[in-house]
């Protein structure tokens, strides 16, 4: 728990992800829903910040090595940082595109790469930022406004 300096409510959370530990994949969105619902936000903004988290967890899982996902919350907004070492994404916007998946077919029978995850968290995001670089990693910045849209 992080206090910045005039903002007693801020908040920090951290939590690790693991390539391909599908025991573990989706606790760190599932623990951030829990804790926004007991803090007491809208369940449509809960909603929408687990979908995002869930999806970005989930590329890391799938597609990335290792990774960690940072959220920041305050009352007024919510900042979910993903940043992963793995591949990277060499064509962003292709990766944007509904459909499209890189994933495998053993992956694929696990129930994944619908190439849906980076659409829907943007439609749940008010904003996102990718930045990767191919061969290094990807970091994704999803921020969520606590308002009603
Ligand atoms: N963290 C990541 N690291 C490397 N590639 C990624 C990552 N996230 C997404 N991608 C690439 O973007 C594609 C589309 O992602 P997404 O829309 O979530 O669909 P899916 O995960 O079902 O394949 C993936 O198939 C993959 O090629
Ligand atoms: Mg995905």
């Amino acid at each position: 728990m992080n206090k910045d300096p005039g903002d007693e409510q801020a908040m920090s959370l951290e939590f690790s992800l693991e390539s391909l530990n599908f025991i573990r994949a989706g606790e760190a969105s599932s623990e951030l829903k829990q804790r926004l619902n007991k803090l007491g936000f809208r369940p449509e903004l809960v909603r929408r910040a687990a979908i995002a988290a869930y999806e970005a967890e989930m590329n890391v899982i799938i597609h990335a090595e290792k990774g960690t996902m940072k959220v920041e919350i305050t009352p007024a907004r919510l900042l979910v940082l993903v940043e992963d070492e793995g591949p990277g994404i060499s064509n962003i916007e292709q990766a944007m595109q509904e459909g499209f998946s890189t994933a495998s077919e053993a992956i694929r029978e696990l129930g994944f790469g619908a190439g849906m995850g980076l659409p829907n968290i943007k439609r749940c995001a008010d904003d996102l930022e990718i930045q990767s670089t191919p061969g290094r990693g990807t970091r994704l910045k999803i921020t969520i406004n606590n308002e009603q849209r």
